[in-house]
C-alpha cells in the first residue's frame, strides 16, 4: 500500500487498541484519535445542504449554543436544476469551507443516489433521475468542498433507492445496469472527482450488506476504479465482523453510544487476538485513516481554516436559488408580473410561510435564516402595495411551525429519531393521510377563506407542494398526489383567478393533472436555501429570468415511471429492478408513455433558436448556433443526446452532453459541447428538453 515515511512511521507505532479506535466510531459523528502519537480524532457532520448543528458527542441532543448556525443551500436537486456546472462547483466549496469552519474533517455529501422513483423520500438530497447530469454536477461539487481541506462522503454506495425497508431490503439489478445507471456517477465521484471517501449503503445488493460487499468495495470500488480512499459505514450499516474486517470497509459508524460494542471495536479485536482476523487487515484500514489525514493537513502542514455564515456564501447560496427556478409553464405572458400592474396581492398556501431548513432527516439544519417565499415576496414588493397572506390549506391543526433552535434546550430532546432510526428495519412506506373531522373541518374553511379573498385580489399567488414530511429521510411517499386536499383548493382558485400563479414547492415530483390544464403560469421551486424566497420573488417579478430545467421526468402520476409500472418498489426481503436501463425518460421514450414534462424541461421569459448543427466525431464534440431571439436577455441549456442504431434493449436516447450559455436579447453565439462515449454510429440530437428536440444528426448504424 502506498503510504508516506510518516505514516510508515506512525502505523508502527500503533498498538491494537489504538488502532482498533480509529476505524469505529468513538463519538456519534467522531473516530478516536491517539494523543500521545499526535493523531486527531476523524470529525464528521451531516450534510448535503448545509452542516448540521452540534449534538452532544454521546447523545442525540443539540448542544443548544448559538455557534452552529450556518448557511443553507439549495438542496441537491435545486442544484441539478440549474445544469451549471460553476455554480455545483461554487456550493460545494461553500460547504467546504463551512464545514471546516465548524471544524469538520469530512462532510457526509453529497448524496448521489439515481432517483428511480419519484416516492423516494430522499430524492431532494439527490441530484437527478440521470446519472451524466448526476455525474457532471457532482465532480465539481466535490472539487469545490475538497478545496477546503475538508473531505467529501459521497453517500449512498450504492443502489440506495428506496427509504421503506432501507436496512433489510435486498436489492438485484442486472450487473450492467448497475453498473451504467447506479453506479456511473460514483465511479466519476472517486475517478474525476477524487471524493476522499464513500459512505456505504444501508440496503443489501446481490445478497450482501453494502457496507461489507465484497463486490462492491473490493472488486467494483478497489480493484476495477483503483479507490484508495476511506470508506465508510453509514450509521448501522455494519452487520458481520468477519466480512467488515476482509472486506475493504474502513471505518463503522452507527447511531448508538456503546462505542466499544460496536462491530468493529471489541468484537473485531478479539478476533484478531484469536487469529480469525489477520492484524494486516486492519493496518490497511488504518493506513487508508491516515493517509486521507495527510491529504487534510491534519497530521501537520498548513491546514485551512475554513468560515462560516458569511456575507460571501448567502451569495452563492443565492445565486444557486436563482437558476434552480424552474419555469414550467407560461400562457398569456402571465410571468412575470408587472410591478406596477399588481394591484391588490393575494399570496396564499402553507408553503409561502413555512421554514423547511429543520426538517427532512439527517439533512436537517439549524440556519441563520431562511426567507420563506411570502417573506420574499413582501420585500421585494415595497410597501406600496398590499400584500395579504392566507394559509388556503393546512398540515394539521397547528400549521408546520419552524423550529426556533435557539429555544430548544437540550433537555427538550429526549430521544432525536435517529437514535430509533434502525428499529423494526428503518424505513417505511408512508400510509395514506388519515384526516380527522376536525382536521377536515379547518381545511374547508381555510379553502373557503382563500376563495373568497382570491376574488377581491387583482393578484394571485399560490404556494403549495410539499414539505419535509413527505420529502424526509426514512419513508417513502404512497403515491404523487399533493397532500392536504391541495387540488381542490387550486381548481376552485383557478376557477375565481385563472391567471393565478402556481408555485409548487418540493423535493420530487407531485401529480397537477386535476389543475395543470386551467393553470396559465406554473413555476416549480425546492427547498431552496437561505436565499429561496428571494430568488422566487425575483423570479416571479422578472428581475431575474427563470433558467432552470427538471433534472427528472415529470410524470403524470407515478404508475408512469419504470420502477412502478414494469418493476418493483416495496417493502420485503427483495426488491428486482426489472425495468433494467429503463429509468426515467429512458422508460417514457422506450414505451411511449407521455409525461406531464419532460425530463430537461424549463421555459425562459425570452425564446431560442437552434441552428446549424455540426459533429465532429474524431474529437468527440458538437456545435450548433443558438439565438436568444426574444427581447430580454436569458440562460439556455442546450442539451445533446445520443442514441444508438435501434435494437431491442437499446435506448431511444440518453443526455450525453449540455452546456448552459448566457446570451443578451438578439445575441447569437456559437456553442461547443463535448459528447461522451459518440462513435461513428451515434445518432446525435439536440435540443431544450428531452421532449424539445431542435436539431439532429445521424451516425452511420
Ligand atoms: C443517513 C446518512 C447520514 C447518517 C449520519 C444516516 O441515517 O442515511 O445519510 O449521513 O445517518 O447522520
Amino acid at each position: 500500500m502506498k503510504m508516506s515515511k510518516k505514516v510508515e512511521s506512525l502505523l508502527k507505532e500503533l498498538t491494537l487498541d489504538e488502532k482498533i479506535a480509529m476505524i469505529h466510531g468513538g463519538a456519534l459523528f467522531a473516530t478516536s484519535g491517539v494523543e500521545r502519537l499526535g493523531i486527531p480524532p476523524l470529525v464528521t457532520s451531516d450534510g448535503p445542504m448545509g452542516v448540521r448543528l452540534e449534538f452532544e458527542p454521546n447523545e442525540w441532543k443539540p448542544v443548544g449554543h448559538s455557534d452552529d448556525f450556518i448557511t443553507y443551500l439549495p438542496c441537491n436537486s435545486a442544484l441539478a436544476a440549474t445544469w451549471n456546472r460553476e455554480l455545483a462547483r461554487e456550493s460545494g466549496k461553500v460547504l467546504g469551507e463551512e464545514a471546516r469552519g465548524r471544524g469538520k474533517d469530512v462532510i457526509l455529501a453529497p448524496g448521489i443516489n439515481i432517483k428511480r422513483s419519484p416516492l423516494c423520500g430522499r430524492n431532494f438530497e439527490y441530484f437527478s433521475e440521470d446519472p451524466y447530469l448526476t455525474q457532471e454536477l457532482c465532480v465539481p461539487f466535490i472539487q469545490g468542498v475538497q478545496s477546503a481541506d475538508v473531505a467529501t462522503c459521497v453517500k449512498h454506495f450504492a443502489a440506495n433507492n428506496q427509504e421503506t425497508d432501507r436496512l433489510t431490503v435486498d436489492v438485484d439489478v442486472e450487473k450492467d445496469v448497475l453498473h451504467e445507471i447506479y453506479l456511473k456517477a460514483f465511479k466519476a465521484a472517486v475517478q474525476e472527482g477524487d471524493s476522499y471517501t464513500i459512505m456505504g449503503a444501508y440496503n443489501k445488493l446481490y445478497g450482501r450488506h453494502c457496507c461489507h460487499s465484497d463486490y462492491l468495495l473490493d472488486d467494483v470500488l478497489r480493484k476495477d476504479w483503483g479507490y484508495d480512499g476511506v470508506v465508510i459505514s453509514d450509521w448501522g450499516g455494519v452487520h458481520d465482523t468477519i466480512e467488515a474486517a476482509n472486506t475493504s470497509l474502513d471505518i463503522e459508524m452507527s447511531v448508538f453510544s456503546n462505542f466499544d460494542e460496536y462491530i468493529m471495536a471489541n468484537p473485531l479485536k478479539e478476533k484478531v487476538q484469536n487469529g480469525e482476523v489477520p492484524e494486516s487487515a486492519i493496518d490497511e484500514k488504518v493506513v487508508r485513516i491516515l493517509n486521507l489525514m495527510e491529504k487534510l493537513h491534519m497530521l501537520g502542514g498548513e491546514r485551512k481554516r475554513g468560515c462560516y455564515n458569511t456575507p460571501a456564501h448567502r451569495e452563492a447560496a443565492l445565486n444557486v436559488a436563482r437558476e434552480s427556478v424552474v419555469l414550467l409553464k407560461n400562457e398569456n405572458q402571465v410571468l412575470p408580473l408587472d410591478i406596477n400592474k399588481l394591484g391588490k396581492v393575494l399570496v396564499v398556501g402553507e408553503n409561502a410561510d413555512v421554514c423547511h431548513a429543520f426538517g427532512g432527516g439527517s439533512a436537517e439544519l439549524k440556519v441563520l435564516y431562511e426567507t420563506t417565499p411570502l417573506l420574499g415576496l413582501k420585500s421585494h414588493i415595497g410597501g406600496n402595495n398590499q400584500v395579504i397572506y392566507t394559509p388556503g390549506y393546512c398540515r394539521d391543526l397547528d400549521g408546520v411551525n419552524p423550529v426556533d433552535w435557539r429555544n430548544i434546550e437540550s433537555e427538550d430532546v429526549d430521544k432525536n429519531w435517529q437514535e430509533s432510526s434502525l428499529e423494526g428495519g428503518g424505513g417505511s412506506t408512508m400510509k395514506e393521510e388519515q384526516v380527522d373531522a376536525m382536521l377536515a373541518q379547518r381545511r374547508v374553511q381555510l379553502r373557503e377563506e382563500a376563495v373568497a379573498l382570491a376574488k377581491e385580489c387583482d393578484t394571485v399567488i399560490y404556494v403549495g407542494g410539499l414539505n419535509h414530511f413527505y420529502d424526509c429521510e426514512g419513508s417513502d411517499r404512497a403515491n404523487m398526489k399533493l397532500p392536504y386536499d391541495q387540488d381542490v383548493l387550486i381548481q376552485e382558485l383557478l376557477a375565481v383567478k385563472p391567471d393565478m400563479v402556481v408555485v409548487m414547492m418540493a423535493g420530487s415530483q407531485v401529480e397537477m393533472t386535476e389543475w395543470i390544464e386551467q393553470a396559465q403560469a406554473v413555476v416549480w421551486t425546492w427547498y431552496a436555501g437561505t436565499e429561496g424566497g428571494n430568488a422566487l420573488a425575483e423570479v416571479l417579478l422578472g428581475d431575474v429570468n427563470p433558467s432552470g430545467k427538471m433534472p427528472d421526468t415529470m410524470y403524470k402520476t407515478h404508475t408512469d415511471c419504470s420502477a412502478h409500472a414494469i418493476g418493483e418498489f416495496k417493502g420485503g426481503e427483495k426488491v428486482t429492478y426489472k425495468e433494467g436501463r429503463f429509468v426515467g425518460y429512458r422508460y417514457n421514450d422506450k414505451f411511449d408513455v407521455a409525461p406531464l414534462f419532460p425530463f430537461g424541461h424549463g421555459l425562459s421569459y425570452t425564446s431560442f433558436a437552434y441552428d446549424d448543427l455540426q459533429v465532429n466525431r474524431e474529437q468527440g464534440v458538437i456545435s450548433c448556433l443558438v439565438k436568444n431571439t426574444g427581447a430580454v436577455d436569458g440562460a439556455e441549456t442546450i442539451q445533446v443526446y445520443r442514441s444508438e442504431p435501434q435494437t431491442k434493449d437499446s435506448l431511444v436516447k440518453e443526455l450525453a452532453g449540455f452546456e448552459k450559455v448566457f446570451l443578451k436579447a438578439g445575441e447569437e453565439q456559437k456553442v461547443t459541447i463535448a459528447v461522451e462515449n459518440m462513435t461513428e454510429d451515434s445518432n446525435i440530437l439536440v435540443g431544450a428538453s428531452a421532449g424539445d428536440i431542435r436539431l439532429g444528426i445521424k451516425g452511420n448504424g
